[in-house]
């Protein structure tokens, strides 16, 4: 009896939990009791909040009981994880979507799937999966969810990288293909070209033959991490204070001036994107890393007739195109296997996740994209 009683205990924490992935105990609480000797997960340590802050005041590791499998779900071991600066956003709750909370952190990340319901039919235990569409917690050992909320990806590439082909690279093909009609042997120009976004626009375009300007922010080590941007296939690369020149057309040397540019910072760093647009160019911002707005000149619009446009990847996930997302993922995976697609990442235990979330906040310094592994 008093077993009993501490298990349904852990089941109204679960329950105060819940975000679509630990959701026996809240259904029925008696139920799942009941079913602790057939269909169970195993218990789960996820990262939760209670209440939307400052992540590293209002985050905690947490364990969370059982729950039950029913007959459609899956019951998914996760691999590995990303921090994404929208994870945090969610925290913050400064993004204008965002779980309820309590919540479990983590939007996108990759599994093994651990045991599955009666009724399932298209995996397999030890198949690897992604949650396609995307949804938030992914920073817990165990997640439940119905199988046709998983993506079966092949097993041949890197963990790290089916954890996180959604959100950045999925984005960068998006904005290359969706606004100004591209051919081979144009130009963009983007600033953010370090981040996982920046990194995959550039390959992405060198493959479809397309030139790349991009803009670093200055820091120690700058040459190197152009050399690296480079053997991406950037054809320049620019710190902003490089481009503290009048006439930053003079840098194109045999480029053609682009007609498209990507935003991922903000700040005078857009502005830079701007100076480099051809007449009639367009300007699409994704990112507001600097938290600082855009400010575009009067003569901009006059004389250069600029276009300012925006992306949001979860805008487009609702829209009628996201039915072909799973194709598009499985296309970049394939990038990913043949060796055209890359990116910097660290892996991280899922112990030190705190470590992980300040280099993500970034107080100890720029640091490649953290990736939880479990
Ligand atoms: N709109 C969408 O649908 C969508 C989709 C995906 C991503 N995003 C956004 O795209 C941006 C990049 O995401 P990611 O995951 O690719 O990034 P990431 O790999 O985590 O890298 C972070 C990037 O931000 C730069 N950065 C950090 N703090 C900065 C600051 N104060 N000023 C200027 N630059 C700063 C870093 O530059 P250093 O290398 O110099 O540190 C690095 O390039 C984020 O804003 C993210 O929210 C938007």
């Amino acid at each position: 009896m008093g077993s009993v009683r501490l298990v349904a205990l852990k089941g109204r924490l679960a329950a105060s939990f819940f975000n679509g992935s630990l959701r026996g105990f809240q259904r029925n609480p008696t139920l799942s009791i009941r079913c602790l000797s057939s269909n169970m997960s195993p218990p789960s340590k996820a990262v939760v909040y209670e209440q939307q802050g400052p992540p590293d005041q209002v985050i905690r590791v947490i364990d969370l009981p059982p729950v039950e499998i029913r007959e459609s779900d899956v019951c998914v071991k996760m691999l590995a994880a990303p921090i994404n600066p929208s994870d945090i956003n969610r925290i913050e709750g400064v993004y204008p979507v965002r779980p309820p909370v309590p919540a479990i952190g983590g939007y996108e990340g990759v599994g093994e799937v651990q045991s599955l319901g009666s009724a399932v039919r298209g995996l397999s235990p030890g198949d690897w999966v992604i949650p396609s569409p995307l949804s938030s917690g992914t920073w817990q050992t165990y997640v439940v969810k119905e199988e046709s909320a998983w993506h079966k990806v092949s097993t041949d590439i890197p963990a790290e990288y089916a954890a996180t082909v959604t959100v950045n690279p999925l984005t960068a093909l998006r904005m290359l293909e969706d606004f100004n009609k591209l051919n081979s042997g144009d130009a963009i120009v983007q600033n953010g070209a370090t981040s996982i976004v920046g990194q995959c626009i550039i390959q992405l375009a060198r493959i479809q033959g397309i030139h790349s300007i991009n803009i670093i922010r200055d820091r120690v080590g700058s040459e190197e991490v152009k050399e690296r941007l480079k053997k991406l296939g950037a054809d320049e690369v620019y710190t902003e204070s490089q481009l503290e020149i009048k006439n930053v057309k003079s840098l194109l040397g045999g480029l053609p001036e682009p007609a498209l540019g990507f935003n991922c910072v903000g700040g005078n760093s857009a502005t830079l994107v701007l100076k480099f647009l051809r007449q009639g160019g367009t300007m699409v911002t994704y990112g507001g890393m600097a938290k600082k707005p855009v400010t575009v000149s009067t003569s901009s619009f006059i004389f250069k007739d600029l276009s300012l446009r925006g992306f949001w990847l979860q805008k487009w996930m609702s829209s009628e195109r996201a039915k072909d997302s799973r194709p598009m993922i499985d296309y970049l995976l394939d990038l990913v296997r043949r060796g055209e697609l890359k990116y910097e990442m660290e892996l991280v235990p899922f112990e030190d996740f705190h470590v992980a979330l300040d280099k993500a906040l970034g107080k100890l310094g720029s640091h490649p994209k953290q990736v939880l592994t479990f």
